[in-house]
């Protein structure tokens, strides 16, 4: 990898969380892998069409939620320090863990591009409430809890499939994605668009690309370097070569 990049952006994905226990979707154990029903929970169609599918969900949040909270790993710490060397201009993630700004990530440089699961909203009066509240009521019984102003239903603020994404948020992530010169793909699978395509628009605006990932991704012909180590050393180990150049 040349050294002398100065306009680093960063697209992260579930991989870079794994180290922390957090399950990825993809990998051998990821959650779309073991239980390929489970993506329904998070289909907007489903979710919206099936009560089971909404019960269900708020009980994959609540087991999430009496799980020890994740914490940051190496990884997440390795882009804290390449912001600290001034050439990173950005981290757009695909991750709703929030994992990046508790390592020390500036949020203003966090482009959560499929959302957060901190907050929720009500699908009829846009009311938004923090997500661990809604949780307590499950946690006290409540199958499927709607909002309590207006008795509609209740969605975590993530991007579903067939949600549209936040333009703003995405508009800014292209951007950055057209002015960087390196971009760092850790942690994914890079097949879900269009976050995955952040790639691509860089490259063919002359930026390079490093993928950092256990396994084969669709962008890895566009790709400088392709990193097969685990994330928690291969990322601490790129970053110091590339504040040391
Ligand atoms: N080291 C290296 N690679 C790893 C590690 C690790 N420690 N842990 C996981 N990986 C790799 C897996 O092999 C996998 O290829 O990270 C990749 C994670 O890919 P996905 O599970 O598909 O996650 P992601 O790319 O973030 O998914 C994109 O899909 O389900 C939706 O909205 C969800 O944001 C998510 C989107």
């Amino acid at each position: 990898m040349r050294t002398t990049y100065r306009r680093v952006l960063a697209v992260t994905g579930a991989g870079i969380s794994t180290d922390s226990g957090v399950p990825d979707f993809r990998g051998p154990q990821g959650i779309w892998t073991t239980n390929p029903t489970a993506v329904r929970s998070v289909t907007r169609k489903d979710f919206l069409a099936d009560r089971q599918v909404r019960c269900d969900f708020w009980q994959m949040c609540r087991g999430a939620y009496e799980r020890a909270l994740p914490a940051p790993n190496s990884a997440h710490h390795a882009l804290v320090d390449l912001e600290q060397s001034g050439r990173l201009i950005g981290i757009v993630t695909q991750n709703v863990d929030r994992l990046h700004q508790d390592a020390g990530s500036s949020p203003a440089l966090v482009h959560e591009v499929h959302g957060t699961m901190a907050t929720t909203s009500c699908l009829r009066c846009g009311l938004r409430v923090a997500t661990a509240e809604v949780v307590a009521r499950v946690r006290d019984g409540e199958a499927e809890p709607l909002c309590l102003f207006c008795g509609g239903t209740l969605k975590p603020d993530t991007v579903f499939f067939g949600d549209h994404l936040d333009r703003d948020v995405f508009g800014r992530a292209v951007a950055l994605a057209a002015m960087c010169d390196l971009v760092l793909a850790v942690g994914s699978s890079l097949c879900v668009e269009p976050a995955a395509g952040l790639c691509r628009t860089a490259v063919e605006t002359g930026a390079d690309l490093v993928v950092v990932n256990a396994e084969e991704t669709p962008y890895d012909d566009f790709a400088t370097e392709i990193v097969r180590e685990p994330i928690g050393t291969a990322l601490p180990r790129l970053v110091a070569e590339l504040v040391a150049a």
